[in-house]
């Protein structure tokens, strides 16, 4: 890892352990270009690339046609409406009124180490890890200062970017569009991949050719969403999983963002990501200092596989903390899907007794313990127990369950408020509301205004109060509705414009505090399952819920979408009941159980009620999470096979760091009559290693056990049909 600066030709240049960015100043205006992004490179002679001795306009040399110039020019970051007619990243609108911004470069520094963002989640790292690039750029006329920041990594390949503005003029400044990164390039036949769904169907992969004109990713809901996704790829359509040129972006926010690529008229394109400027209205007061998340930019010559495995790295190394990050996690139990909101301590204890005798580490009670909640109609914001249902109070059933050897956690959902509330009917303008207008509801609830100080420290004190009442080892933080109606009764008209931005910074305030005063706390994030499945959320919280749909086949989907960008040991996973509650399929207790096991594992069903043979398993399963949690958590992920392509049978495979050992999970979807044995290729190994299928005795049409592991990459190996749809095994490679 090394950032150089060349002072005879002005290019910056940061080199990973193999991939090279190169950036250089041009021209008396100083002007920020993107040069290069890619394989590593041995030099640095690489300022011919701006193309500046064949453009006509060059500003120094022939000032007639500048924006010809703007126009074409591989901006690093953007200036706005002064003749660069692409889509830019900055715009602002001054106390005259005017739009206009031209950045140039004025200074930098490097330095050992990464900085944090202040009130924000981002990568960090020792001093002895990265370095980071600091490129100063001002706009004289606005006295705006522009402060670019990379920030590059000893073990990884990618880089952490970000964006600093700086008022230092007499007026405020009001920013109308702040993104973070930008990457101009020549468009060589590029796809986009992207991630899109919808509740219960979250991460579907998603592959179209980048056409001329704009396309884009986004959210406007307040959170990352179900819908789409704060990540973009761009590869060449020659890629495939195991090699080939591939860039992507990773957004570490968890509110409205953007994700565009827009090819242009000259064949090159601009692709950026950053905070959606939908209603986005940041004042900045003279002095003041706005910071825009950071951007991972990732390039990889190894492929879709490639990139993956850098964004887990990077996330499992140098995002995720606490004391969780890389620990194996308690198997929990949870009580949504098996009680609903009909529950008592009775039944919990029921449900905790049997699941401790099986293995199970840890009780989860999830929605319906406070205020008189029965249903979703009620309550939110009245977080004290219902002594009605938690009879006896919440420390006596803590401590049962403590008794029985398990841990307890609860479910909150701490940013919400129902219109059927004490809280509500105390504090009707707490709600996020435009005077005047009736607010949309969803789920029957509001979202509280956590723009205003009172609100944030209320919503603390009353989580905190009830961690404090008992030993709650275990938090899920939920987050049912997308924002709408957005308006505040706290802020100023100018500054409602800040409201969704400000409403993610509270959240993160909110779980920054819970975990100091709780280090402890395992903290799951979630949203109505898996809308806020992002990089911000991973700061604070080691586990996200994936999804609503537990169902072992629809997993398959939203698990493979998942982890194309966030590590397995991220992913909440359960095994429930069936018919399947989302969409009534039935499969084996046994594929729910290793569709399960590549993420955190657990169990959300009422393990009193289940078909005893059932039940019978989760010694089985819980055993099997221990032996392989450790090399599901920490290995390197490859996708093998997906059944979303092939309509048949899901593949994919962790190895081991040191090549040691390989879990092969494979789930057959669908059976086909008259069909041979698949021949399937398992990457990743040590080629001139030997491996043994260790767990032979659950392969026993395989007769030969002993492979080479080029020819298990190369060759392949041979899976027999199995008996009927939905069914699975796992192949436990060991090197011999
Ligand atoms: C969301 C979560 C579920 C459950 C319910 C409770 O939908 O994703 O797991 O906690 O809320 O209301």
């Amino acid at each position: 890892m090394n950032i150089t600066y060349n002072e005879q030709t002005r290019v910056f240049k940061l080199d990973t352990a193999h991939t090279s960015y190169c950036i250089g100043i041009v021209d008396d205006d100083n002007f920020v270009g993107h040069i290069y992004y890619g394989r590593k490179l041995t030099g640095d002679d690489l300022a011919y690339l701006m193309r500046t001795t064949e453009n006509p306009f060059v500003p120094s040399q022939n000032n007639r046609d500048r924006t010809s110039f703007l126009d074409t020019f591989p901006m690093e970051y953007t200036g706005n409406d002064l003749g660069d007619y692409r889509e830019g990243t900055l715009t602002v609108r001054t106390v005259g009124g005017h739009t206009a911004v031209a950045l140039s470069y004025i200074s930098h520094r490097i330095y050992d180490g990464k900085a944090p963002l202040k009130g924000l989640p981002a990568t960090f790292g020792k001093d002895t890890e990265c370095k980071t690039l600091e490129l100063t750029c001002e706009d004289k006329v606005l006295q705006l200062q522009v402060i670019l920041s990379y920030s590059i990594f000893e073990d990884s390949d990618a880089i952490a970017r970000s964006v600093k503005i700086v008022n230092n003029a007499q007026d405020p400044i009001y920013l109308t569009k702040v993104l973070t990164a930008c990457i101009d390039m020549d468009n060589e036949d590029y796809e986009m991949i992207t991630l899109h769904g919808s509740w219960a169907r979250e991460r579907a992969i998603q592959t179209r050719t980048v056409m001329k004109g704009k396309q884009s990713v986004s959210s406007v809901r307040g959170e990352s969403s179900h819908q789409e996704h704060p990540f973009m790829a761009w590869k060449k359509s020659t890629t495939t999983e195991e090699c080939g040129d591939i860039y992507a972006m990773s957004f570490v926010y968890s509110g409205n963002f953007l994700a565009q690529i827009e090819a242009n008229q000259f064949g090159s394109m601009r692709a950026m990501m950053g905070i959606h400027p939908h209603n986005f209205c940041w004042k900045l007061e003279a002095g003041e200092s706005f910071q825009a998340p950071e951007v991972i930019c990732v390039y990889s010559a190894e492929g879709i596989g490639g990139m993956t495995r850098c964004f887990h790295d990077l996330y499992r190394n140098h995002l995720i903390r606490g004391e969780y990050k890389d620990k194996k996690r308690p198997i929990l139990i949870n009580n949504w899907e098996a009680t609903y909101f009909d529950f008592n301590t009775e039944k919990l204890l029921g449900i905790a007794r049997q699941a401790s005798e099986l293995g199970i580490e840890m009780l989860v009670m999830d929605d319906g313990w406070f205020g008189h909640r029965n249903d979703d109609n009620t309550s939110l914001g009245d977080w004290q127990v219902n002594e009605n249902k938690i009879n006896g109070g919440l420390k006596y059933l803590v401590d049962e369950v403590n008794k029985l050897g398990m841990k307890f956690g609860i479910w909150f959902e701490p940013e919400m408020i129902s219109p059927d509330s004490d809280l509500y009917r105390a504090h009707p303008d707490w709600a996020i509301a435009v005077p005047g207008r009736t607010g949309s509801l969803a789920r029957n609830q509001y979202v509280l205004d956590l723009t205003r100080r009172e609100v944030i420290d209320y919503v603390y004190d009353m989580v905190a109060t009830i961690l404090h009442s008992a030993n709650i080892e275990y938090v899920k933080w939920d987050m049912n509705r997308q924002l709408s109606d957005v308006g505040s009764y706290g802020l100023p008209a100018d500054r409602q414009g800040e409201l969704y931005h400000r409403q993610v910074l509270a959240v993160y305030e909110l779980q920054d505090r819970l975990t100091k005063e709780f280090p402890h706390l395992l903290l799951e994030n979630c949203s109505g399952g898996g809308a806020r499945f992002d990089a911000g959320m991973l700061y604070y919280s080691p586990q996200i819920w994936c999804s609503d749909d537990t169902d072992a086949v629809e997993r398959l989907s939203i698990q493979a979408g998942t982890a194309m960008v966030y590590p397995l040991s991220a992913m909440g996973a359960h095994v429930s009941d069936c018919p399947n509650h989302a969409i009534g399929r039935v499969t084996p207790f046994e594929t729910r159980g290793y569709v399960a096991l590549a993420g955190t594992f657990g169990y959300e069903l009422d393990v009193t009620k289940i078909p005893e043979e059932d039940r019978n398993m989760i010694p089985r399963q819980v055993a099997m999470y221990h032996k392989y949690n450790d090399l599901v958590r920490t290995g390197d992920y490859y996708r093998i096979a997906h059944y979303a392509d092939n309509h048949y049978y899901d593949c994919y495979e962790v190895v081991a760091k040191d090549k040691s050992e390989a879990l092969v999970t494979y789930i057959q979807v669908l059976n086909r009559p008259n069909y041979h044995s698949r021949r399937i290729h398992i990457p990743g190994l040590d080629p001139e290693q030997t491996y043994v299928i260790a767990n032979a005795e659950d392969w026993p049409e395989i007769k030969q056990t002993e492979y080479k592991g080029d020819t298990l990459h190369y060759a392949g190996i041979n899976i027999p049909p199995l008996w009927g749809d939905f069914k699975g095994r796992l192949m436990h490679l060991a090197a011999k």
